[in-house]
């Protein structure tokens, strides 16, 4: 009964149906993603005229710190709206959801109807962050009671374990983020709309940071932003020296830190610190962990350059093959999961298959071991999109031929060396660009996805689309490169559909 009168009803806030107010409340809060924020605005424009938001749930997804949690939070001022976020991190009880029977002891409403309380409307902008961190086990799958949850056509009657009574969800409008794609249940995934963040570039994190990041922070630790002047190369050293991540947060936490202690030095008596200098920040921030110089363009003998998508983003992966004397020998390390261990079986294959062209013994397949190894071995891997780099750097370890360190590789290979297509292009090519890589070989049919990449990333990249393995060895193996220039232009949409 206490329940039943704690919940809101009927109350409800008004609407701000403005898209011009919308669009300040956007740019307010978030700088750059003018991508999503135009999504975002189709769907108020849309609530505007009907009354009511059919059709799909919004589904923010990107790599950790790019500004799903806050953008939820920003479409609810936005709209003028309550807001209310519910994790479903390690959720993995349905009755977590849904709400236990009252016959059990210590039974409780389920999230959704503790969240309904704690809007006190029932409109509020409801988040449901993380949904690909959904678990399921012998309790019941939590992924299809959100399904109730979400459908249009069952959340009018959503019924609580707890409750017992319907209730009505149809007037909360929500909002679910997610990290990565593939780990969305795919009945939950199939009524999503998905909106992506790929992460940002350099000149963006600083201008988040300029604009939002340190006067935020400066303000929480009580320093008067404008009394503090930040020498101009102080920022591409935090990020470049301190920070290796797709969003922002990282930034966040360091900015953080040198305002804690501008903030003790300022009491401790040593006068207000008026002025932070590149020189400053081992003093205020530790020793970079990073070394941009730690990069290596060069090219190398039996290392590849491969790009992963990942759950916290476009990834650069180096992939080192070697070779001993041996039996024939497969050896594959560095957490790899299965799937990419059947890719470097498949560009095994290749290379056989074709080791006459290659130039490679007859029968190295029988008198030498090879080692696969995927180096930062703690995080695991999986996918089959580095299957041409690992094609590339096993023949360059077998022929002794380099490999340009200035080229990077994603694609699928086949056994007869066809180059299939990747997904997560986007933020592959994004993670391209920040490391300092200038070309990227990507397969034939990826070159749809060109027009999708932010501008810069576009022009500081030449992208090499392909179809053969034999295509990306002339491209990637440094002998080729003066005599075989890629010179092609990304194919027509017609060469496409051949
Ligand atoms: N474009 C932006 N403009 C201003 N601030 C931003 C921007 N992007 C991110 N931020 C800030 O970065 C911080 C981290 O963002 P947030 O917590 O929303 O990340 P997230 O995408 O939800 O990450 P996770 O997947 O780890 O939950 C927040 O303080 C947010 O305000
Ligand atoms: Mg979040």
């Amino acid at each position: 009964m206490d329940w039943i009168l704690a919940l809101p009803w009927t109350e409800r806030t008004d609407d701000v149906l403005d898209v011009g107010h919308a669009r300040r409340v956007l740019d307010e809060d978030h700088y750059g993603l003018e991508e999503v924020k135009d999504r975002l605005l189709d769907h108020i424009g849309a609530l505007a005229l009907a009354g009511r938001l059919e059709g799909p749930i919004l589904c923010l997804v990107g790599p950790p710190g790019v500004g799903k949690t806050s953008l939820g939070r920003s479409i609810a001022r936005a709209l003028g709206r309550k807001f209310v976020r519910m994790s479903l991190g390690g959720v993995r009880d349905e009755a977590e959801i849904r709400g236990h029977r009252r016959t059990y002891i210590g039974s409780m409403p389920g999230r959704v109807i503790q969240a309904m309380r704690r809007a006190e409307v029932v409109n509020p902008v409801m988040l449901l962050d993380e949904i690909d961190k959904l678990g399921h086990d012998q309790r019941g799958d939590p992924a299809s009671a959100l399904l109730e949850v979400l459908d249009p056509e069952q959340h009018r009657a959503f019924t609580d374990h707890y409750l017992e009574v319907d209730y009505d969800l149809s007037q909360v409008l929500f909002v679910t983020t997610a990290n990565y794609l593939p780990q969305i249940p795919e009945p939950l995934r199939d009524r999503l709309e998905i909106i992506r963040l790929s992460g940002y570039l350099d000149q963006e994190k600083f201008a988040i940071a300029r604009q939002f990041l340190i006067p935020r922070q400066l303000r929480a630790h009580g320093i008067t932003p404008e009394n503090v002047a930040w020498d101009a190369d102080v920022l591409p050293s935090i990020i470049h020296g301190y920070t290796r991540e797709a969003g922002v947060r990282d930034l966040e936490r360091r900015i953080a830190r040198g305002a804690r202690k501008l903030a003790r030095r300022t009491v401790e008596g040593a006068g207000v610190t008026d002025a932070v200098r590149a020189a400053d920040l081992k003093d205020l921030l530790g020793t970079a962990p990073f070394d941009p110089s730690d990069l290596v363009l060069e090219d190398r003998v039996g290392v590849a350059t491969g790009l992963a998508y990942t759950s916290a983003g476009g990834e650069v992966l180096e992939i080192e093959v070697s070779t001993v004397p041996g039996r024939g020998r497969l050896q594959l390390t560095g957490t790899l999961g299965d799937v990419m261990k059947e890719s470097a079986s498949a560009a095994l294959s290749y290379a056989r298959a074709r080791a006459d062209l290659l130039h490679l013994e007859r029968d190295f397949h029988r008198t030498r071991d090879l080692h696969v190894h995927i180096p930062t071995g703690a995080t695991p891997k999986d996918g089959p999109s580095a299957g041409i780099a690992i094609a590339a750097a096993i023949i360059s370890a077998l022929t002794g031929v380099a490999l340009r360190g200035d080229v990077a590789m994603t694609g699928e290979i086949t056994l007869r060396g066809r180059v299939l297509p990747i997904g997560g292009l986007k933020e592959k090519a994004v993670a391209a660009f920040r490391s300092g890589v200038r070309h990227v070989v990507i397969p034939w049919q990826n070159a749809r996805d060109l027009p999708e990449i932010p501008v810069e990333v576009r022009e500081g990249l030449t992208f090499h689309p392909v179809r053969t393995m034999d295509e990306v060895l002339t491209v990637a193996l440094a002998t080729t490169r003066s005599s075989q220039p890629y010179a092609g232009d990304a194919p027509t949409a017609a060469a496409l559909a051949q």
